[in-house]
């Protein structure tokens, strides 16, 4: 297993059967192009297995910290320290680039994902509600 951050179009377009739908191509180039924003991807044969997502935050009285976005490893490889790995490659980074620390949102039924980070070392910081508000269908599609 490899894991190499994703530095072109065509390497986060290859992810594509990872993610929640499909990546738009645009939208891929953002990201490359928007600061702080990292994707790592871990190969298992040269075929994606598995990513991480990480975007820096900042505010006036905190810094900057990292927040994990997504993490997803394709189920046949599950269960086999691909994710474990993931998220310690992203704090590798987020360290790197001088970050006061990561975190991450996580559904409290999400067994395998609070294990996961838990065994990436992370600790619980509370329990919270997520709101949101939805801007409709199309609203994002610049
Ligand atoms: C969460 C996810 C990324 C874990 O990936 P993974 O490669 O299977 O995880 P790992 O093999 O690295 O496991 C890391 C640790 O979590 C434990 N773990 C993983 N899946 C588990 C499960 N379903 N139940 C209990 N423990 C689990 C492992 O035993 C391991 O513990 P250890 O380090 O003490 O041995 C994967 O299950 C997934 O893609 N889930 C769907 C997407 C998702 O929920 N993402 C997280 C959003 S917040």
């Amino acid at each position: 297993m490899d894991i190499r951050r994703a530095t072109t179009v065509t390497e986060l377009l290859a992810a594509g059967h990872l993610y929640d739908t499909p990546p738009r191509e645009d939208w891929a180039a953002r990201f490359l192009a928007a600061h702080g924003h990292v994707m790592l991807i871990a190969y298992v044969g040269g075929v994606p297995a598995g990513f991480v997502s990480g975007i820096e935050i900042l505010h006036p009285d905190k810094g900057t910290e990292m927040c994990l976005y997504e993490l997803g490893v394709d189920a046949p490889h599950r269960r086999r320290g691909i994710g474990r790995a993931l998220t310690l490659a992203l704090l590798d980074i987020a360290r790197e680039r001088g970050c006061c620390g990561l975190w991450v949102g996580v559904e409290g039924d999400n067994e395998a994902a609070l294990a996961t980070y838990r065994s990436a070392g992370a600790g619980d910081d509370g329990g919270f509600r997520m709101l949101a508000w939805e801007f409709g269908e199309g609203a994002s599609d610049r």
